[in-house]
């Protein structure tokens, strides 16, 4: 079975992630032995990604694939885009989605979509895939699974939030889902 890097240290992410891969034997950043934080100093997601993918290549010669992700809201001019997991100015979840909803406080246009760029490095080739899912925001928290603004984000055709939907829902049609099955068509092609 051919073996592939997470170049993350996100439990949640590479949980999602693990759900999708078949096939392949994913290898976390502990397998290899990297316990450094990557970081990731871009504006863009694509360029964000590379670096952490491009870090882990030239720690492990190993192929490998990193993630790189964040929510994009409408109405605050796409913000927090890259800088989603530390928008308030500290990596905390709560914070950050605290802000986005003081954010748009009073505000009627709620859209916002999540997107997911990977950045996968095979045989010293670069190659991307991008997922993207479209929905809301709410008023209010609801709901304890997921993590991120997965608990004030409804994808369009919902009700509930990406905190409120099981995994196995969410992994359908999240960006990071759409994204991860892209790279795994890509790997493993139907005969
Ligand atoms: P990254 O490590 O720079 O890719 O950080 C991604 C950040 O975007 C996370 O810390 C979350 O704040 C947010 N994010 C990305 N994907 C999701 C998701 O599926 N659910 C909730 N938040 C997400």
């Amino acid at each position: 079975m051919p073996q592939l890097v997470i170049a993350s240290n996100n439990t949640h992410k590479i949980n999602e992630i693990s759900q999708l891969v078949e096939g392949i034997e994913l290898l976390s950043l502990k397998d290899i032995g990297f316990s450094a934080d990557i970081p990731e100093p871009y504006h863009t997601f694509e360029e964000n990604a590379l670096a952490k993918a491009s870090a882990i290549y030239q720690f492990s010669g190993k192929n490998v694939f990193a993630d790189d992700s964040g929510i994009c809201v409408y109405a605050l001019n796409g913000e927090p885009g890259v800088d989603s997991a530390h928008y308030s100015g500290e990596r905390d979840d709560e914070k950050n989605l605290r802000k986005v909803l003081a954010g748009l406080k009073g505000e009627q246009d709620r859209r916002a979509f999540y997107k997911a760029v990977i950045c996968l490095v095979w045989d010293g080739e670069v190659y991307y895939f991008e997922g993207i899912c479209e929905g809301k925001i709410t008023e209010e928290k609801r709901g304890e699974g997921g993590f991120g603004y997965d608990p004030i984000f409804i994808p369009d055709g919902y009700e509930q939030t990406f905190a409120e939907l099981p995994l196995s829902v969410k992994n359908q049609i999240s960006h990071r889902g759409k994204a991860v099955m892209k790279m795994v068509e890509w790997l493993t092609p139907n005969p």
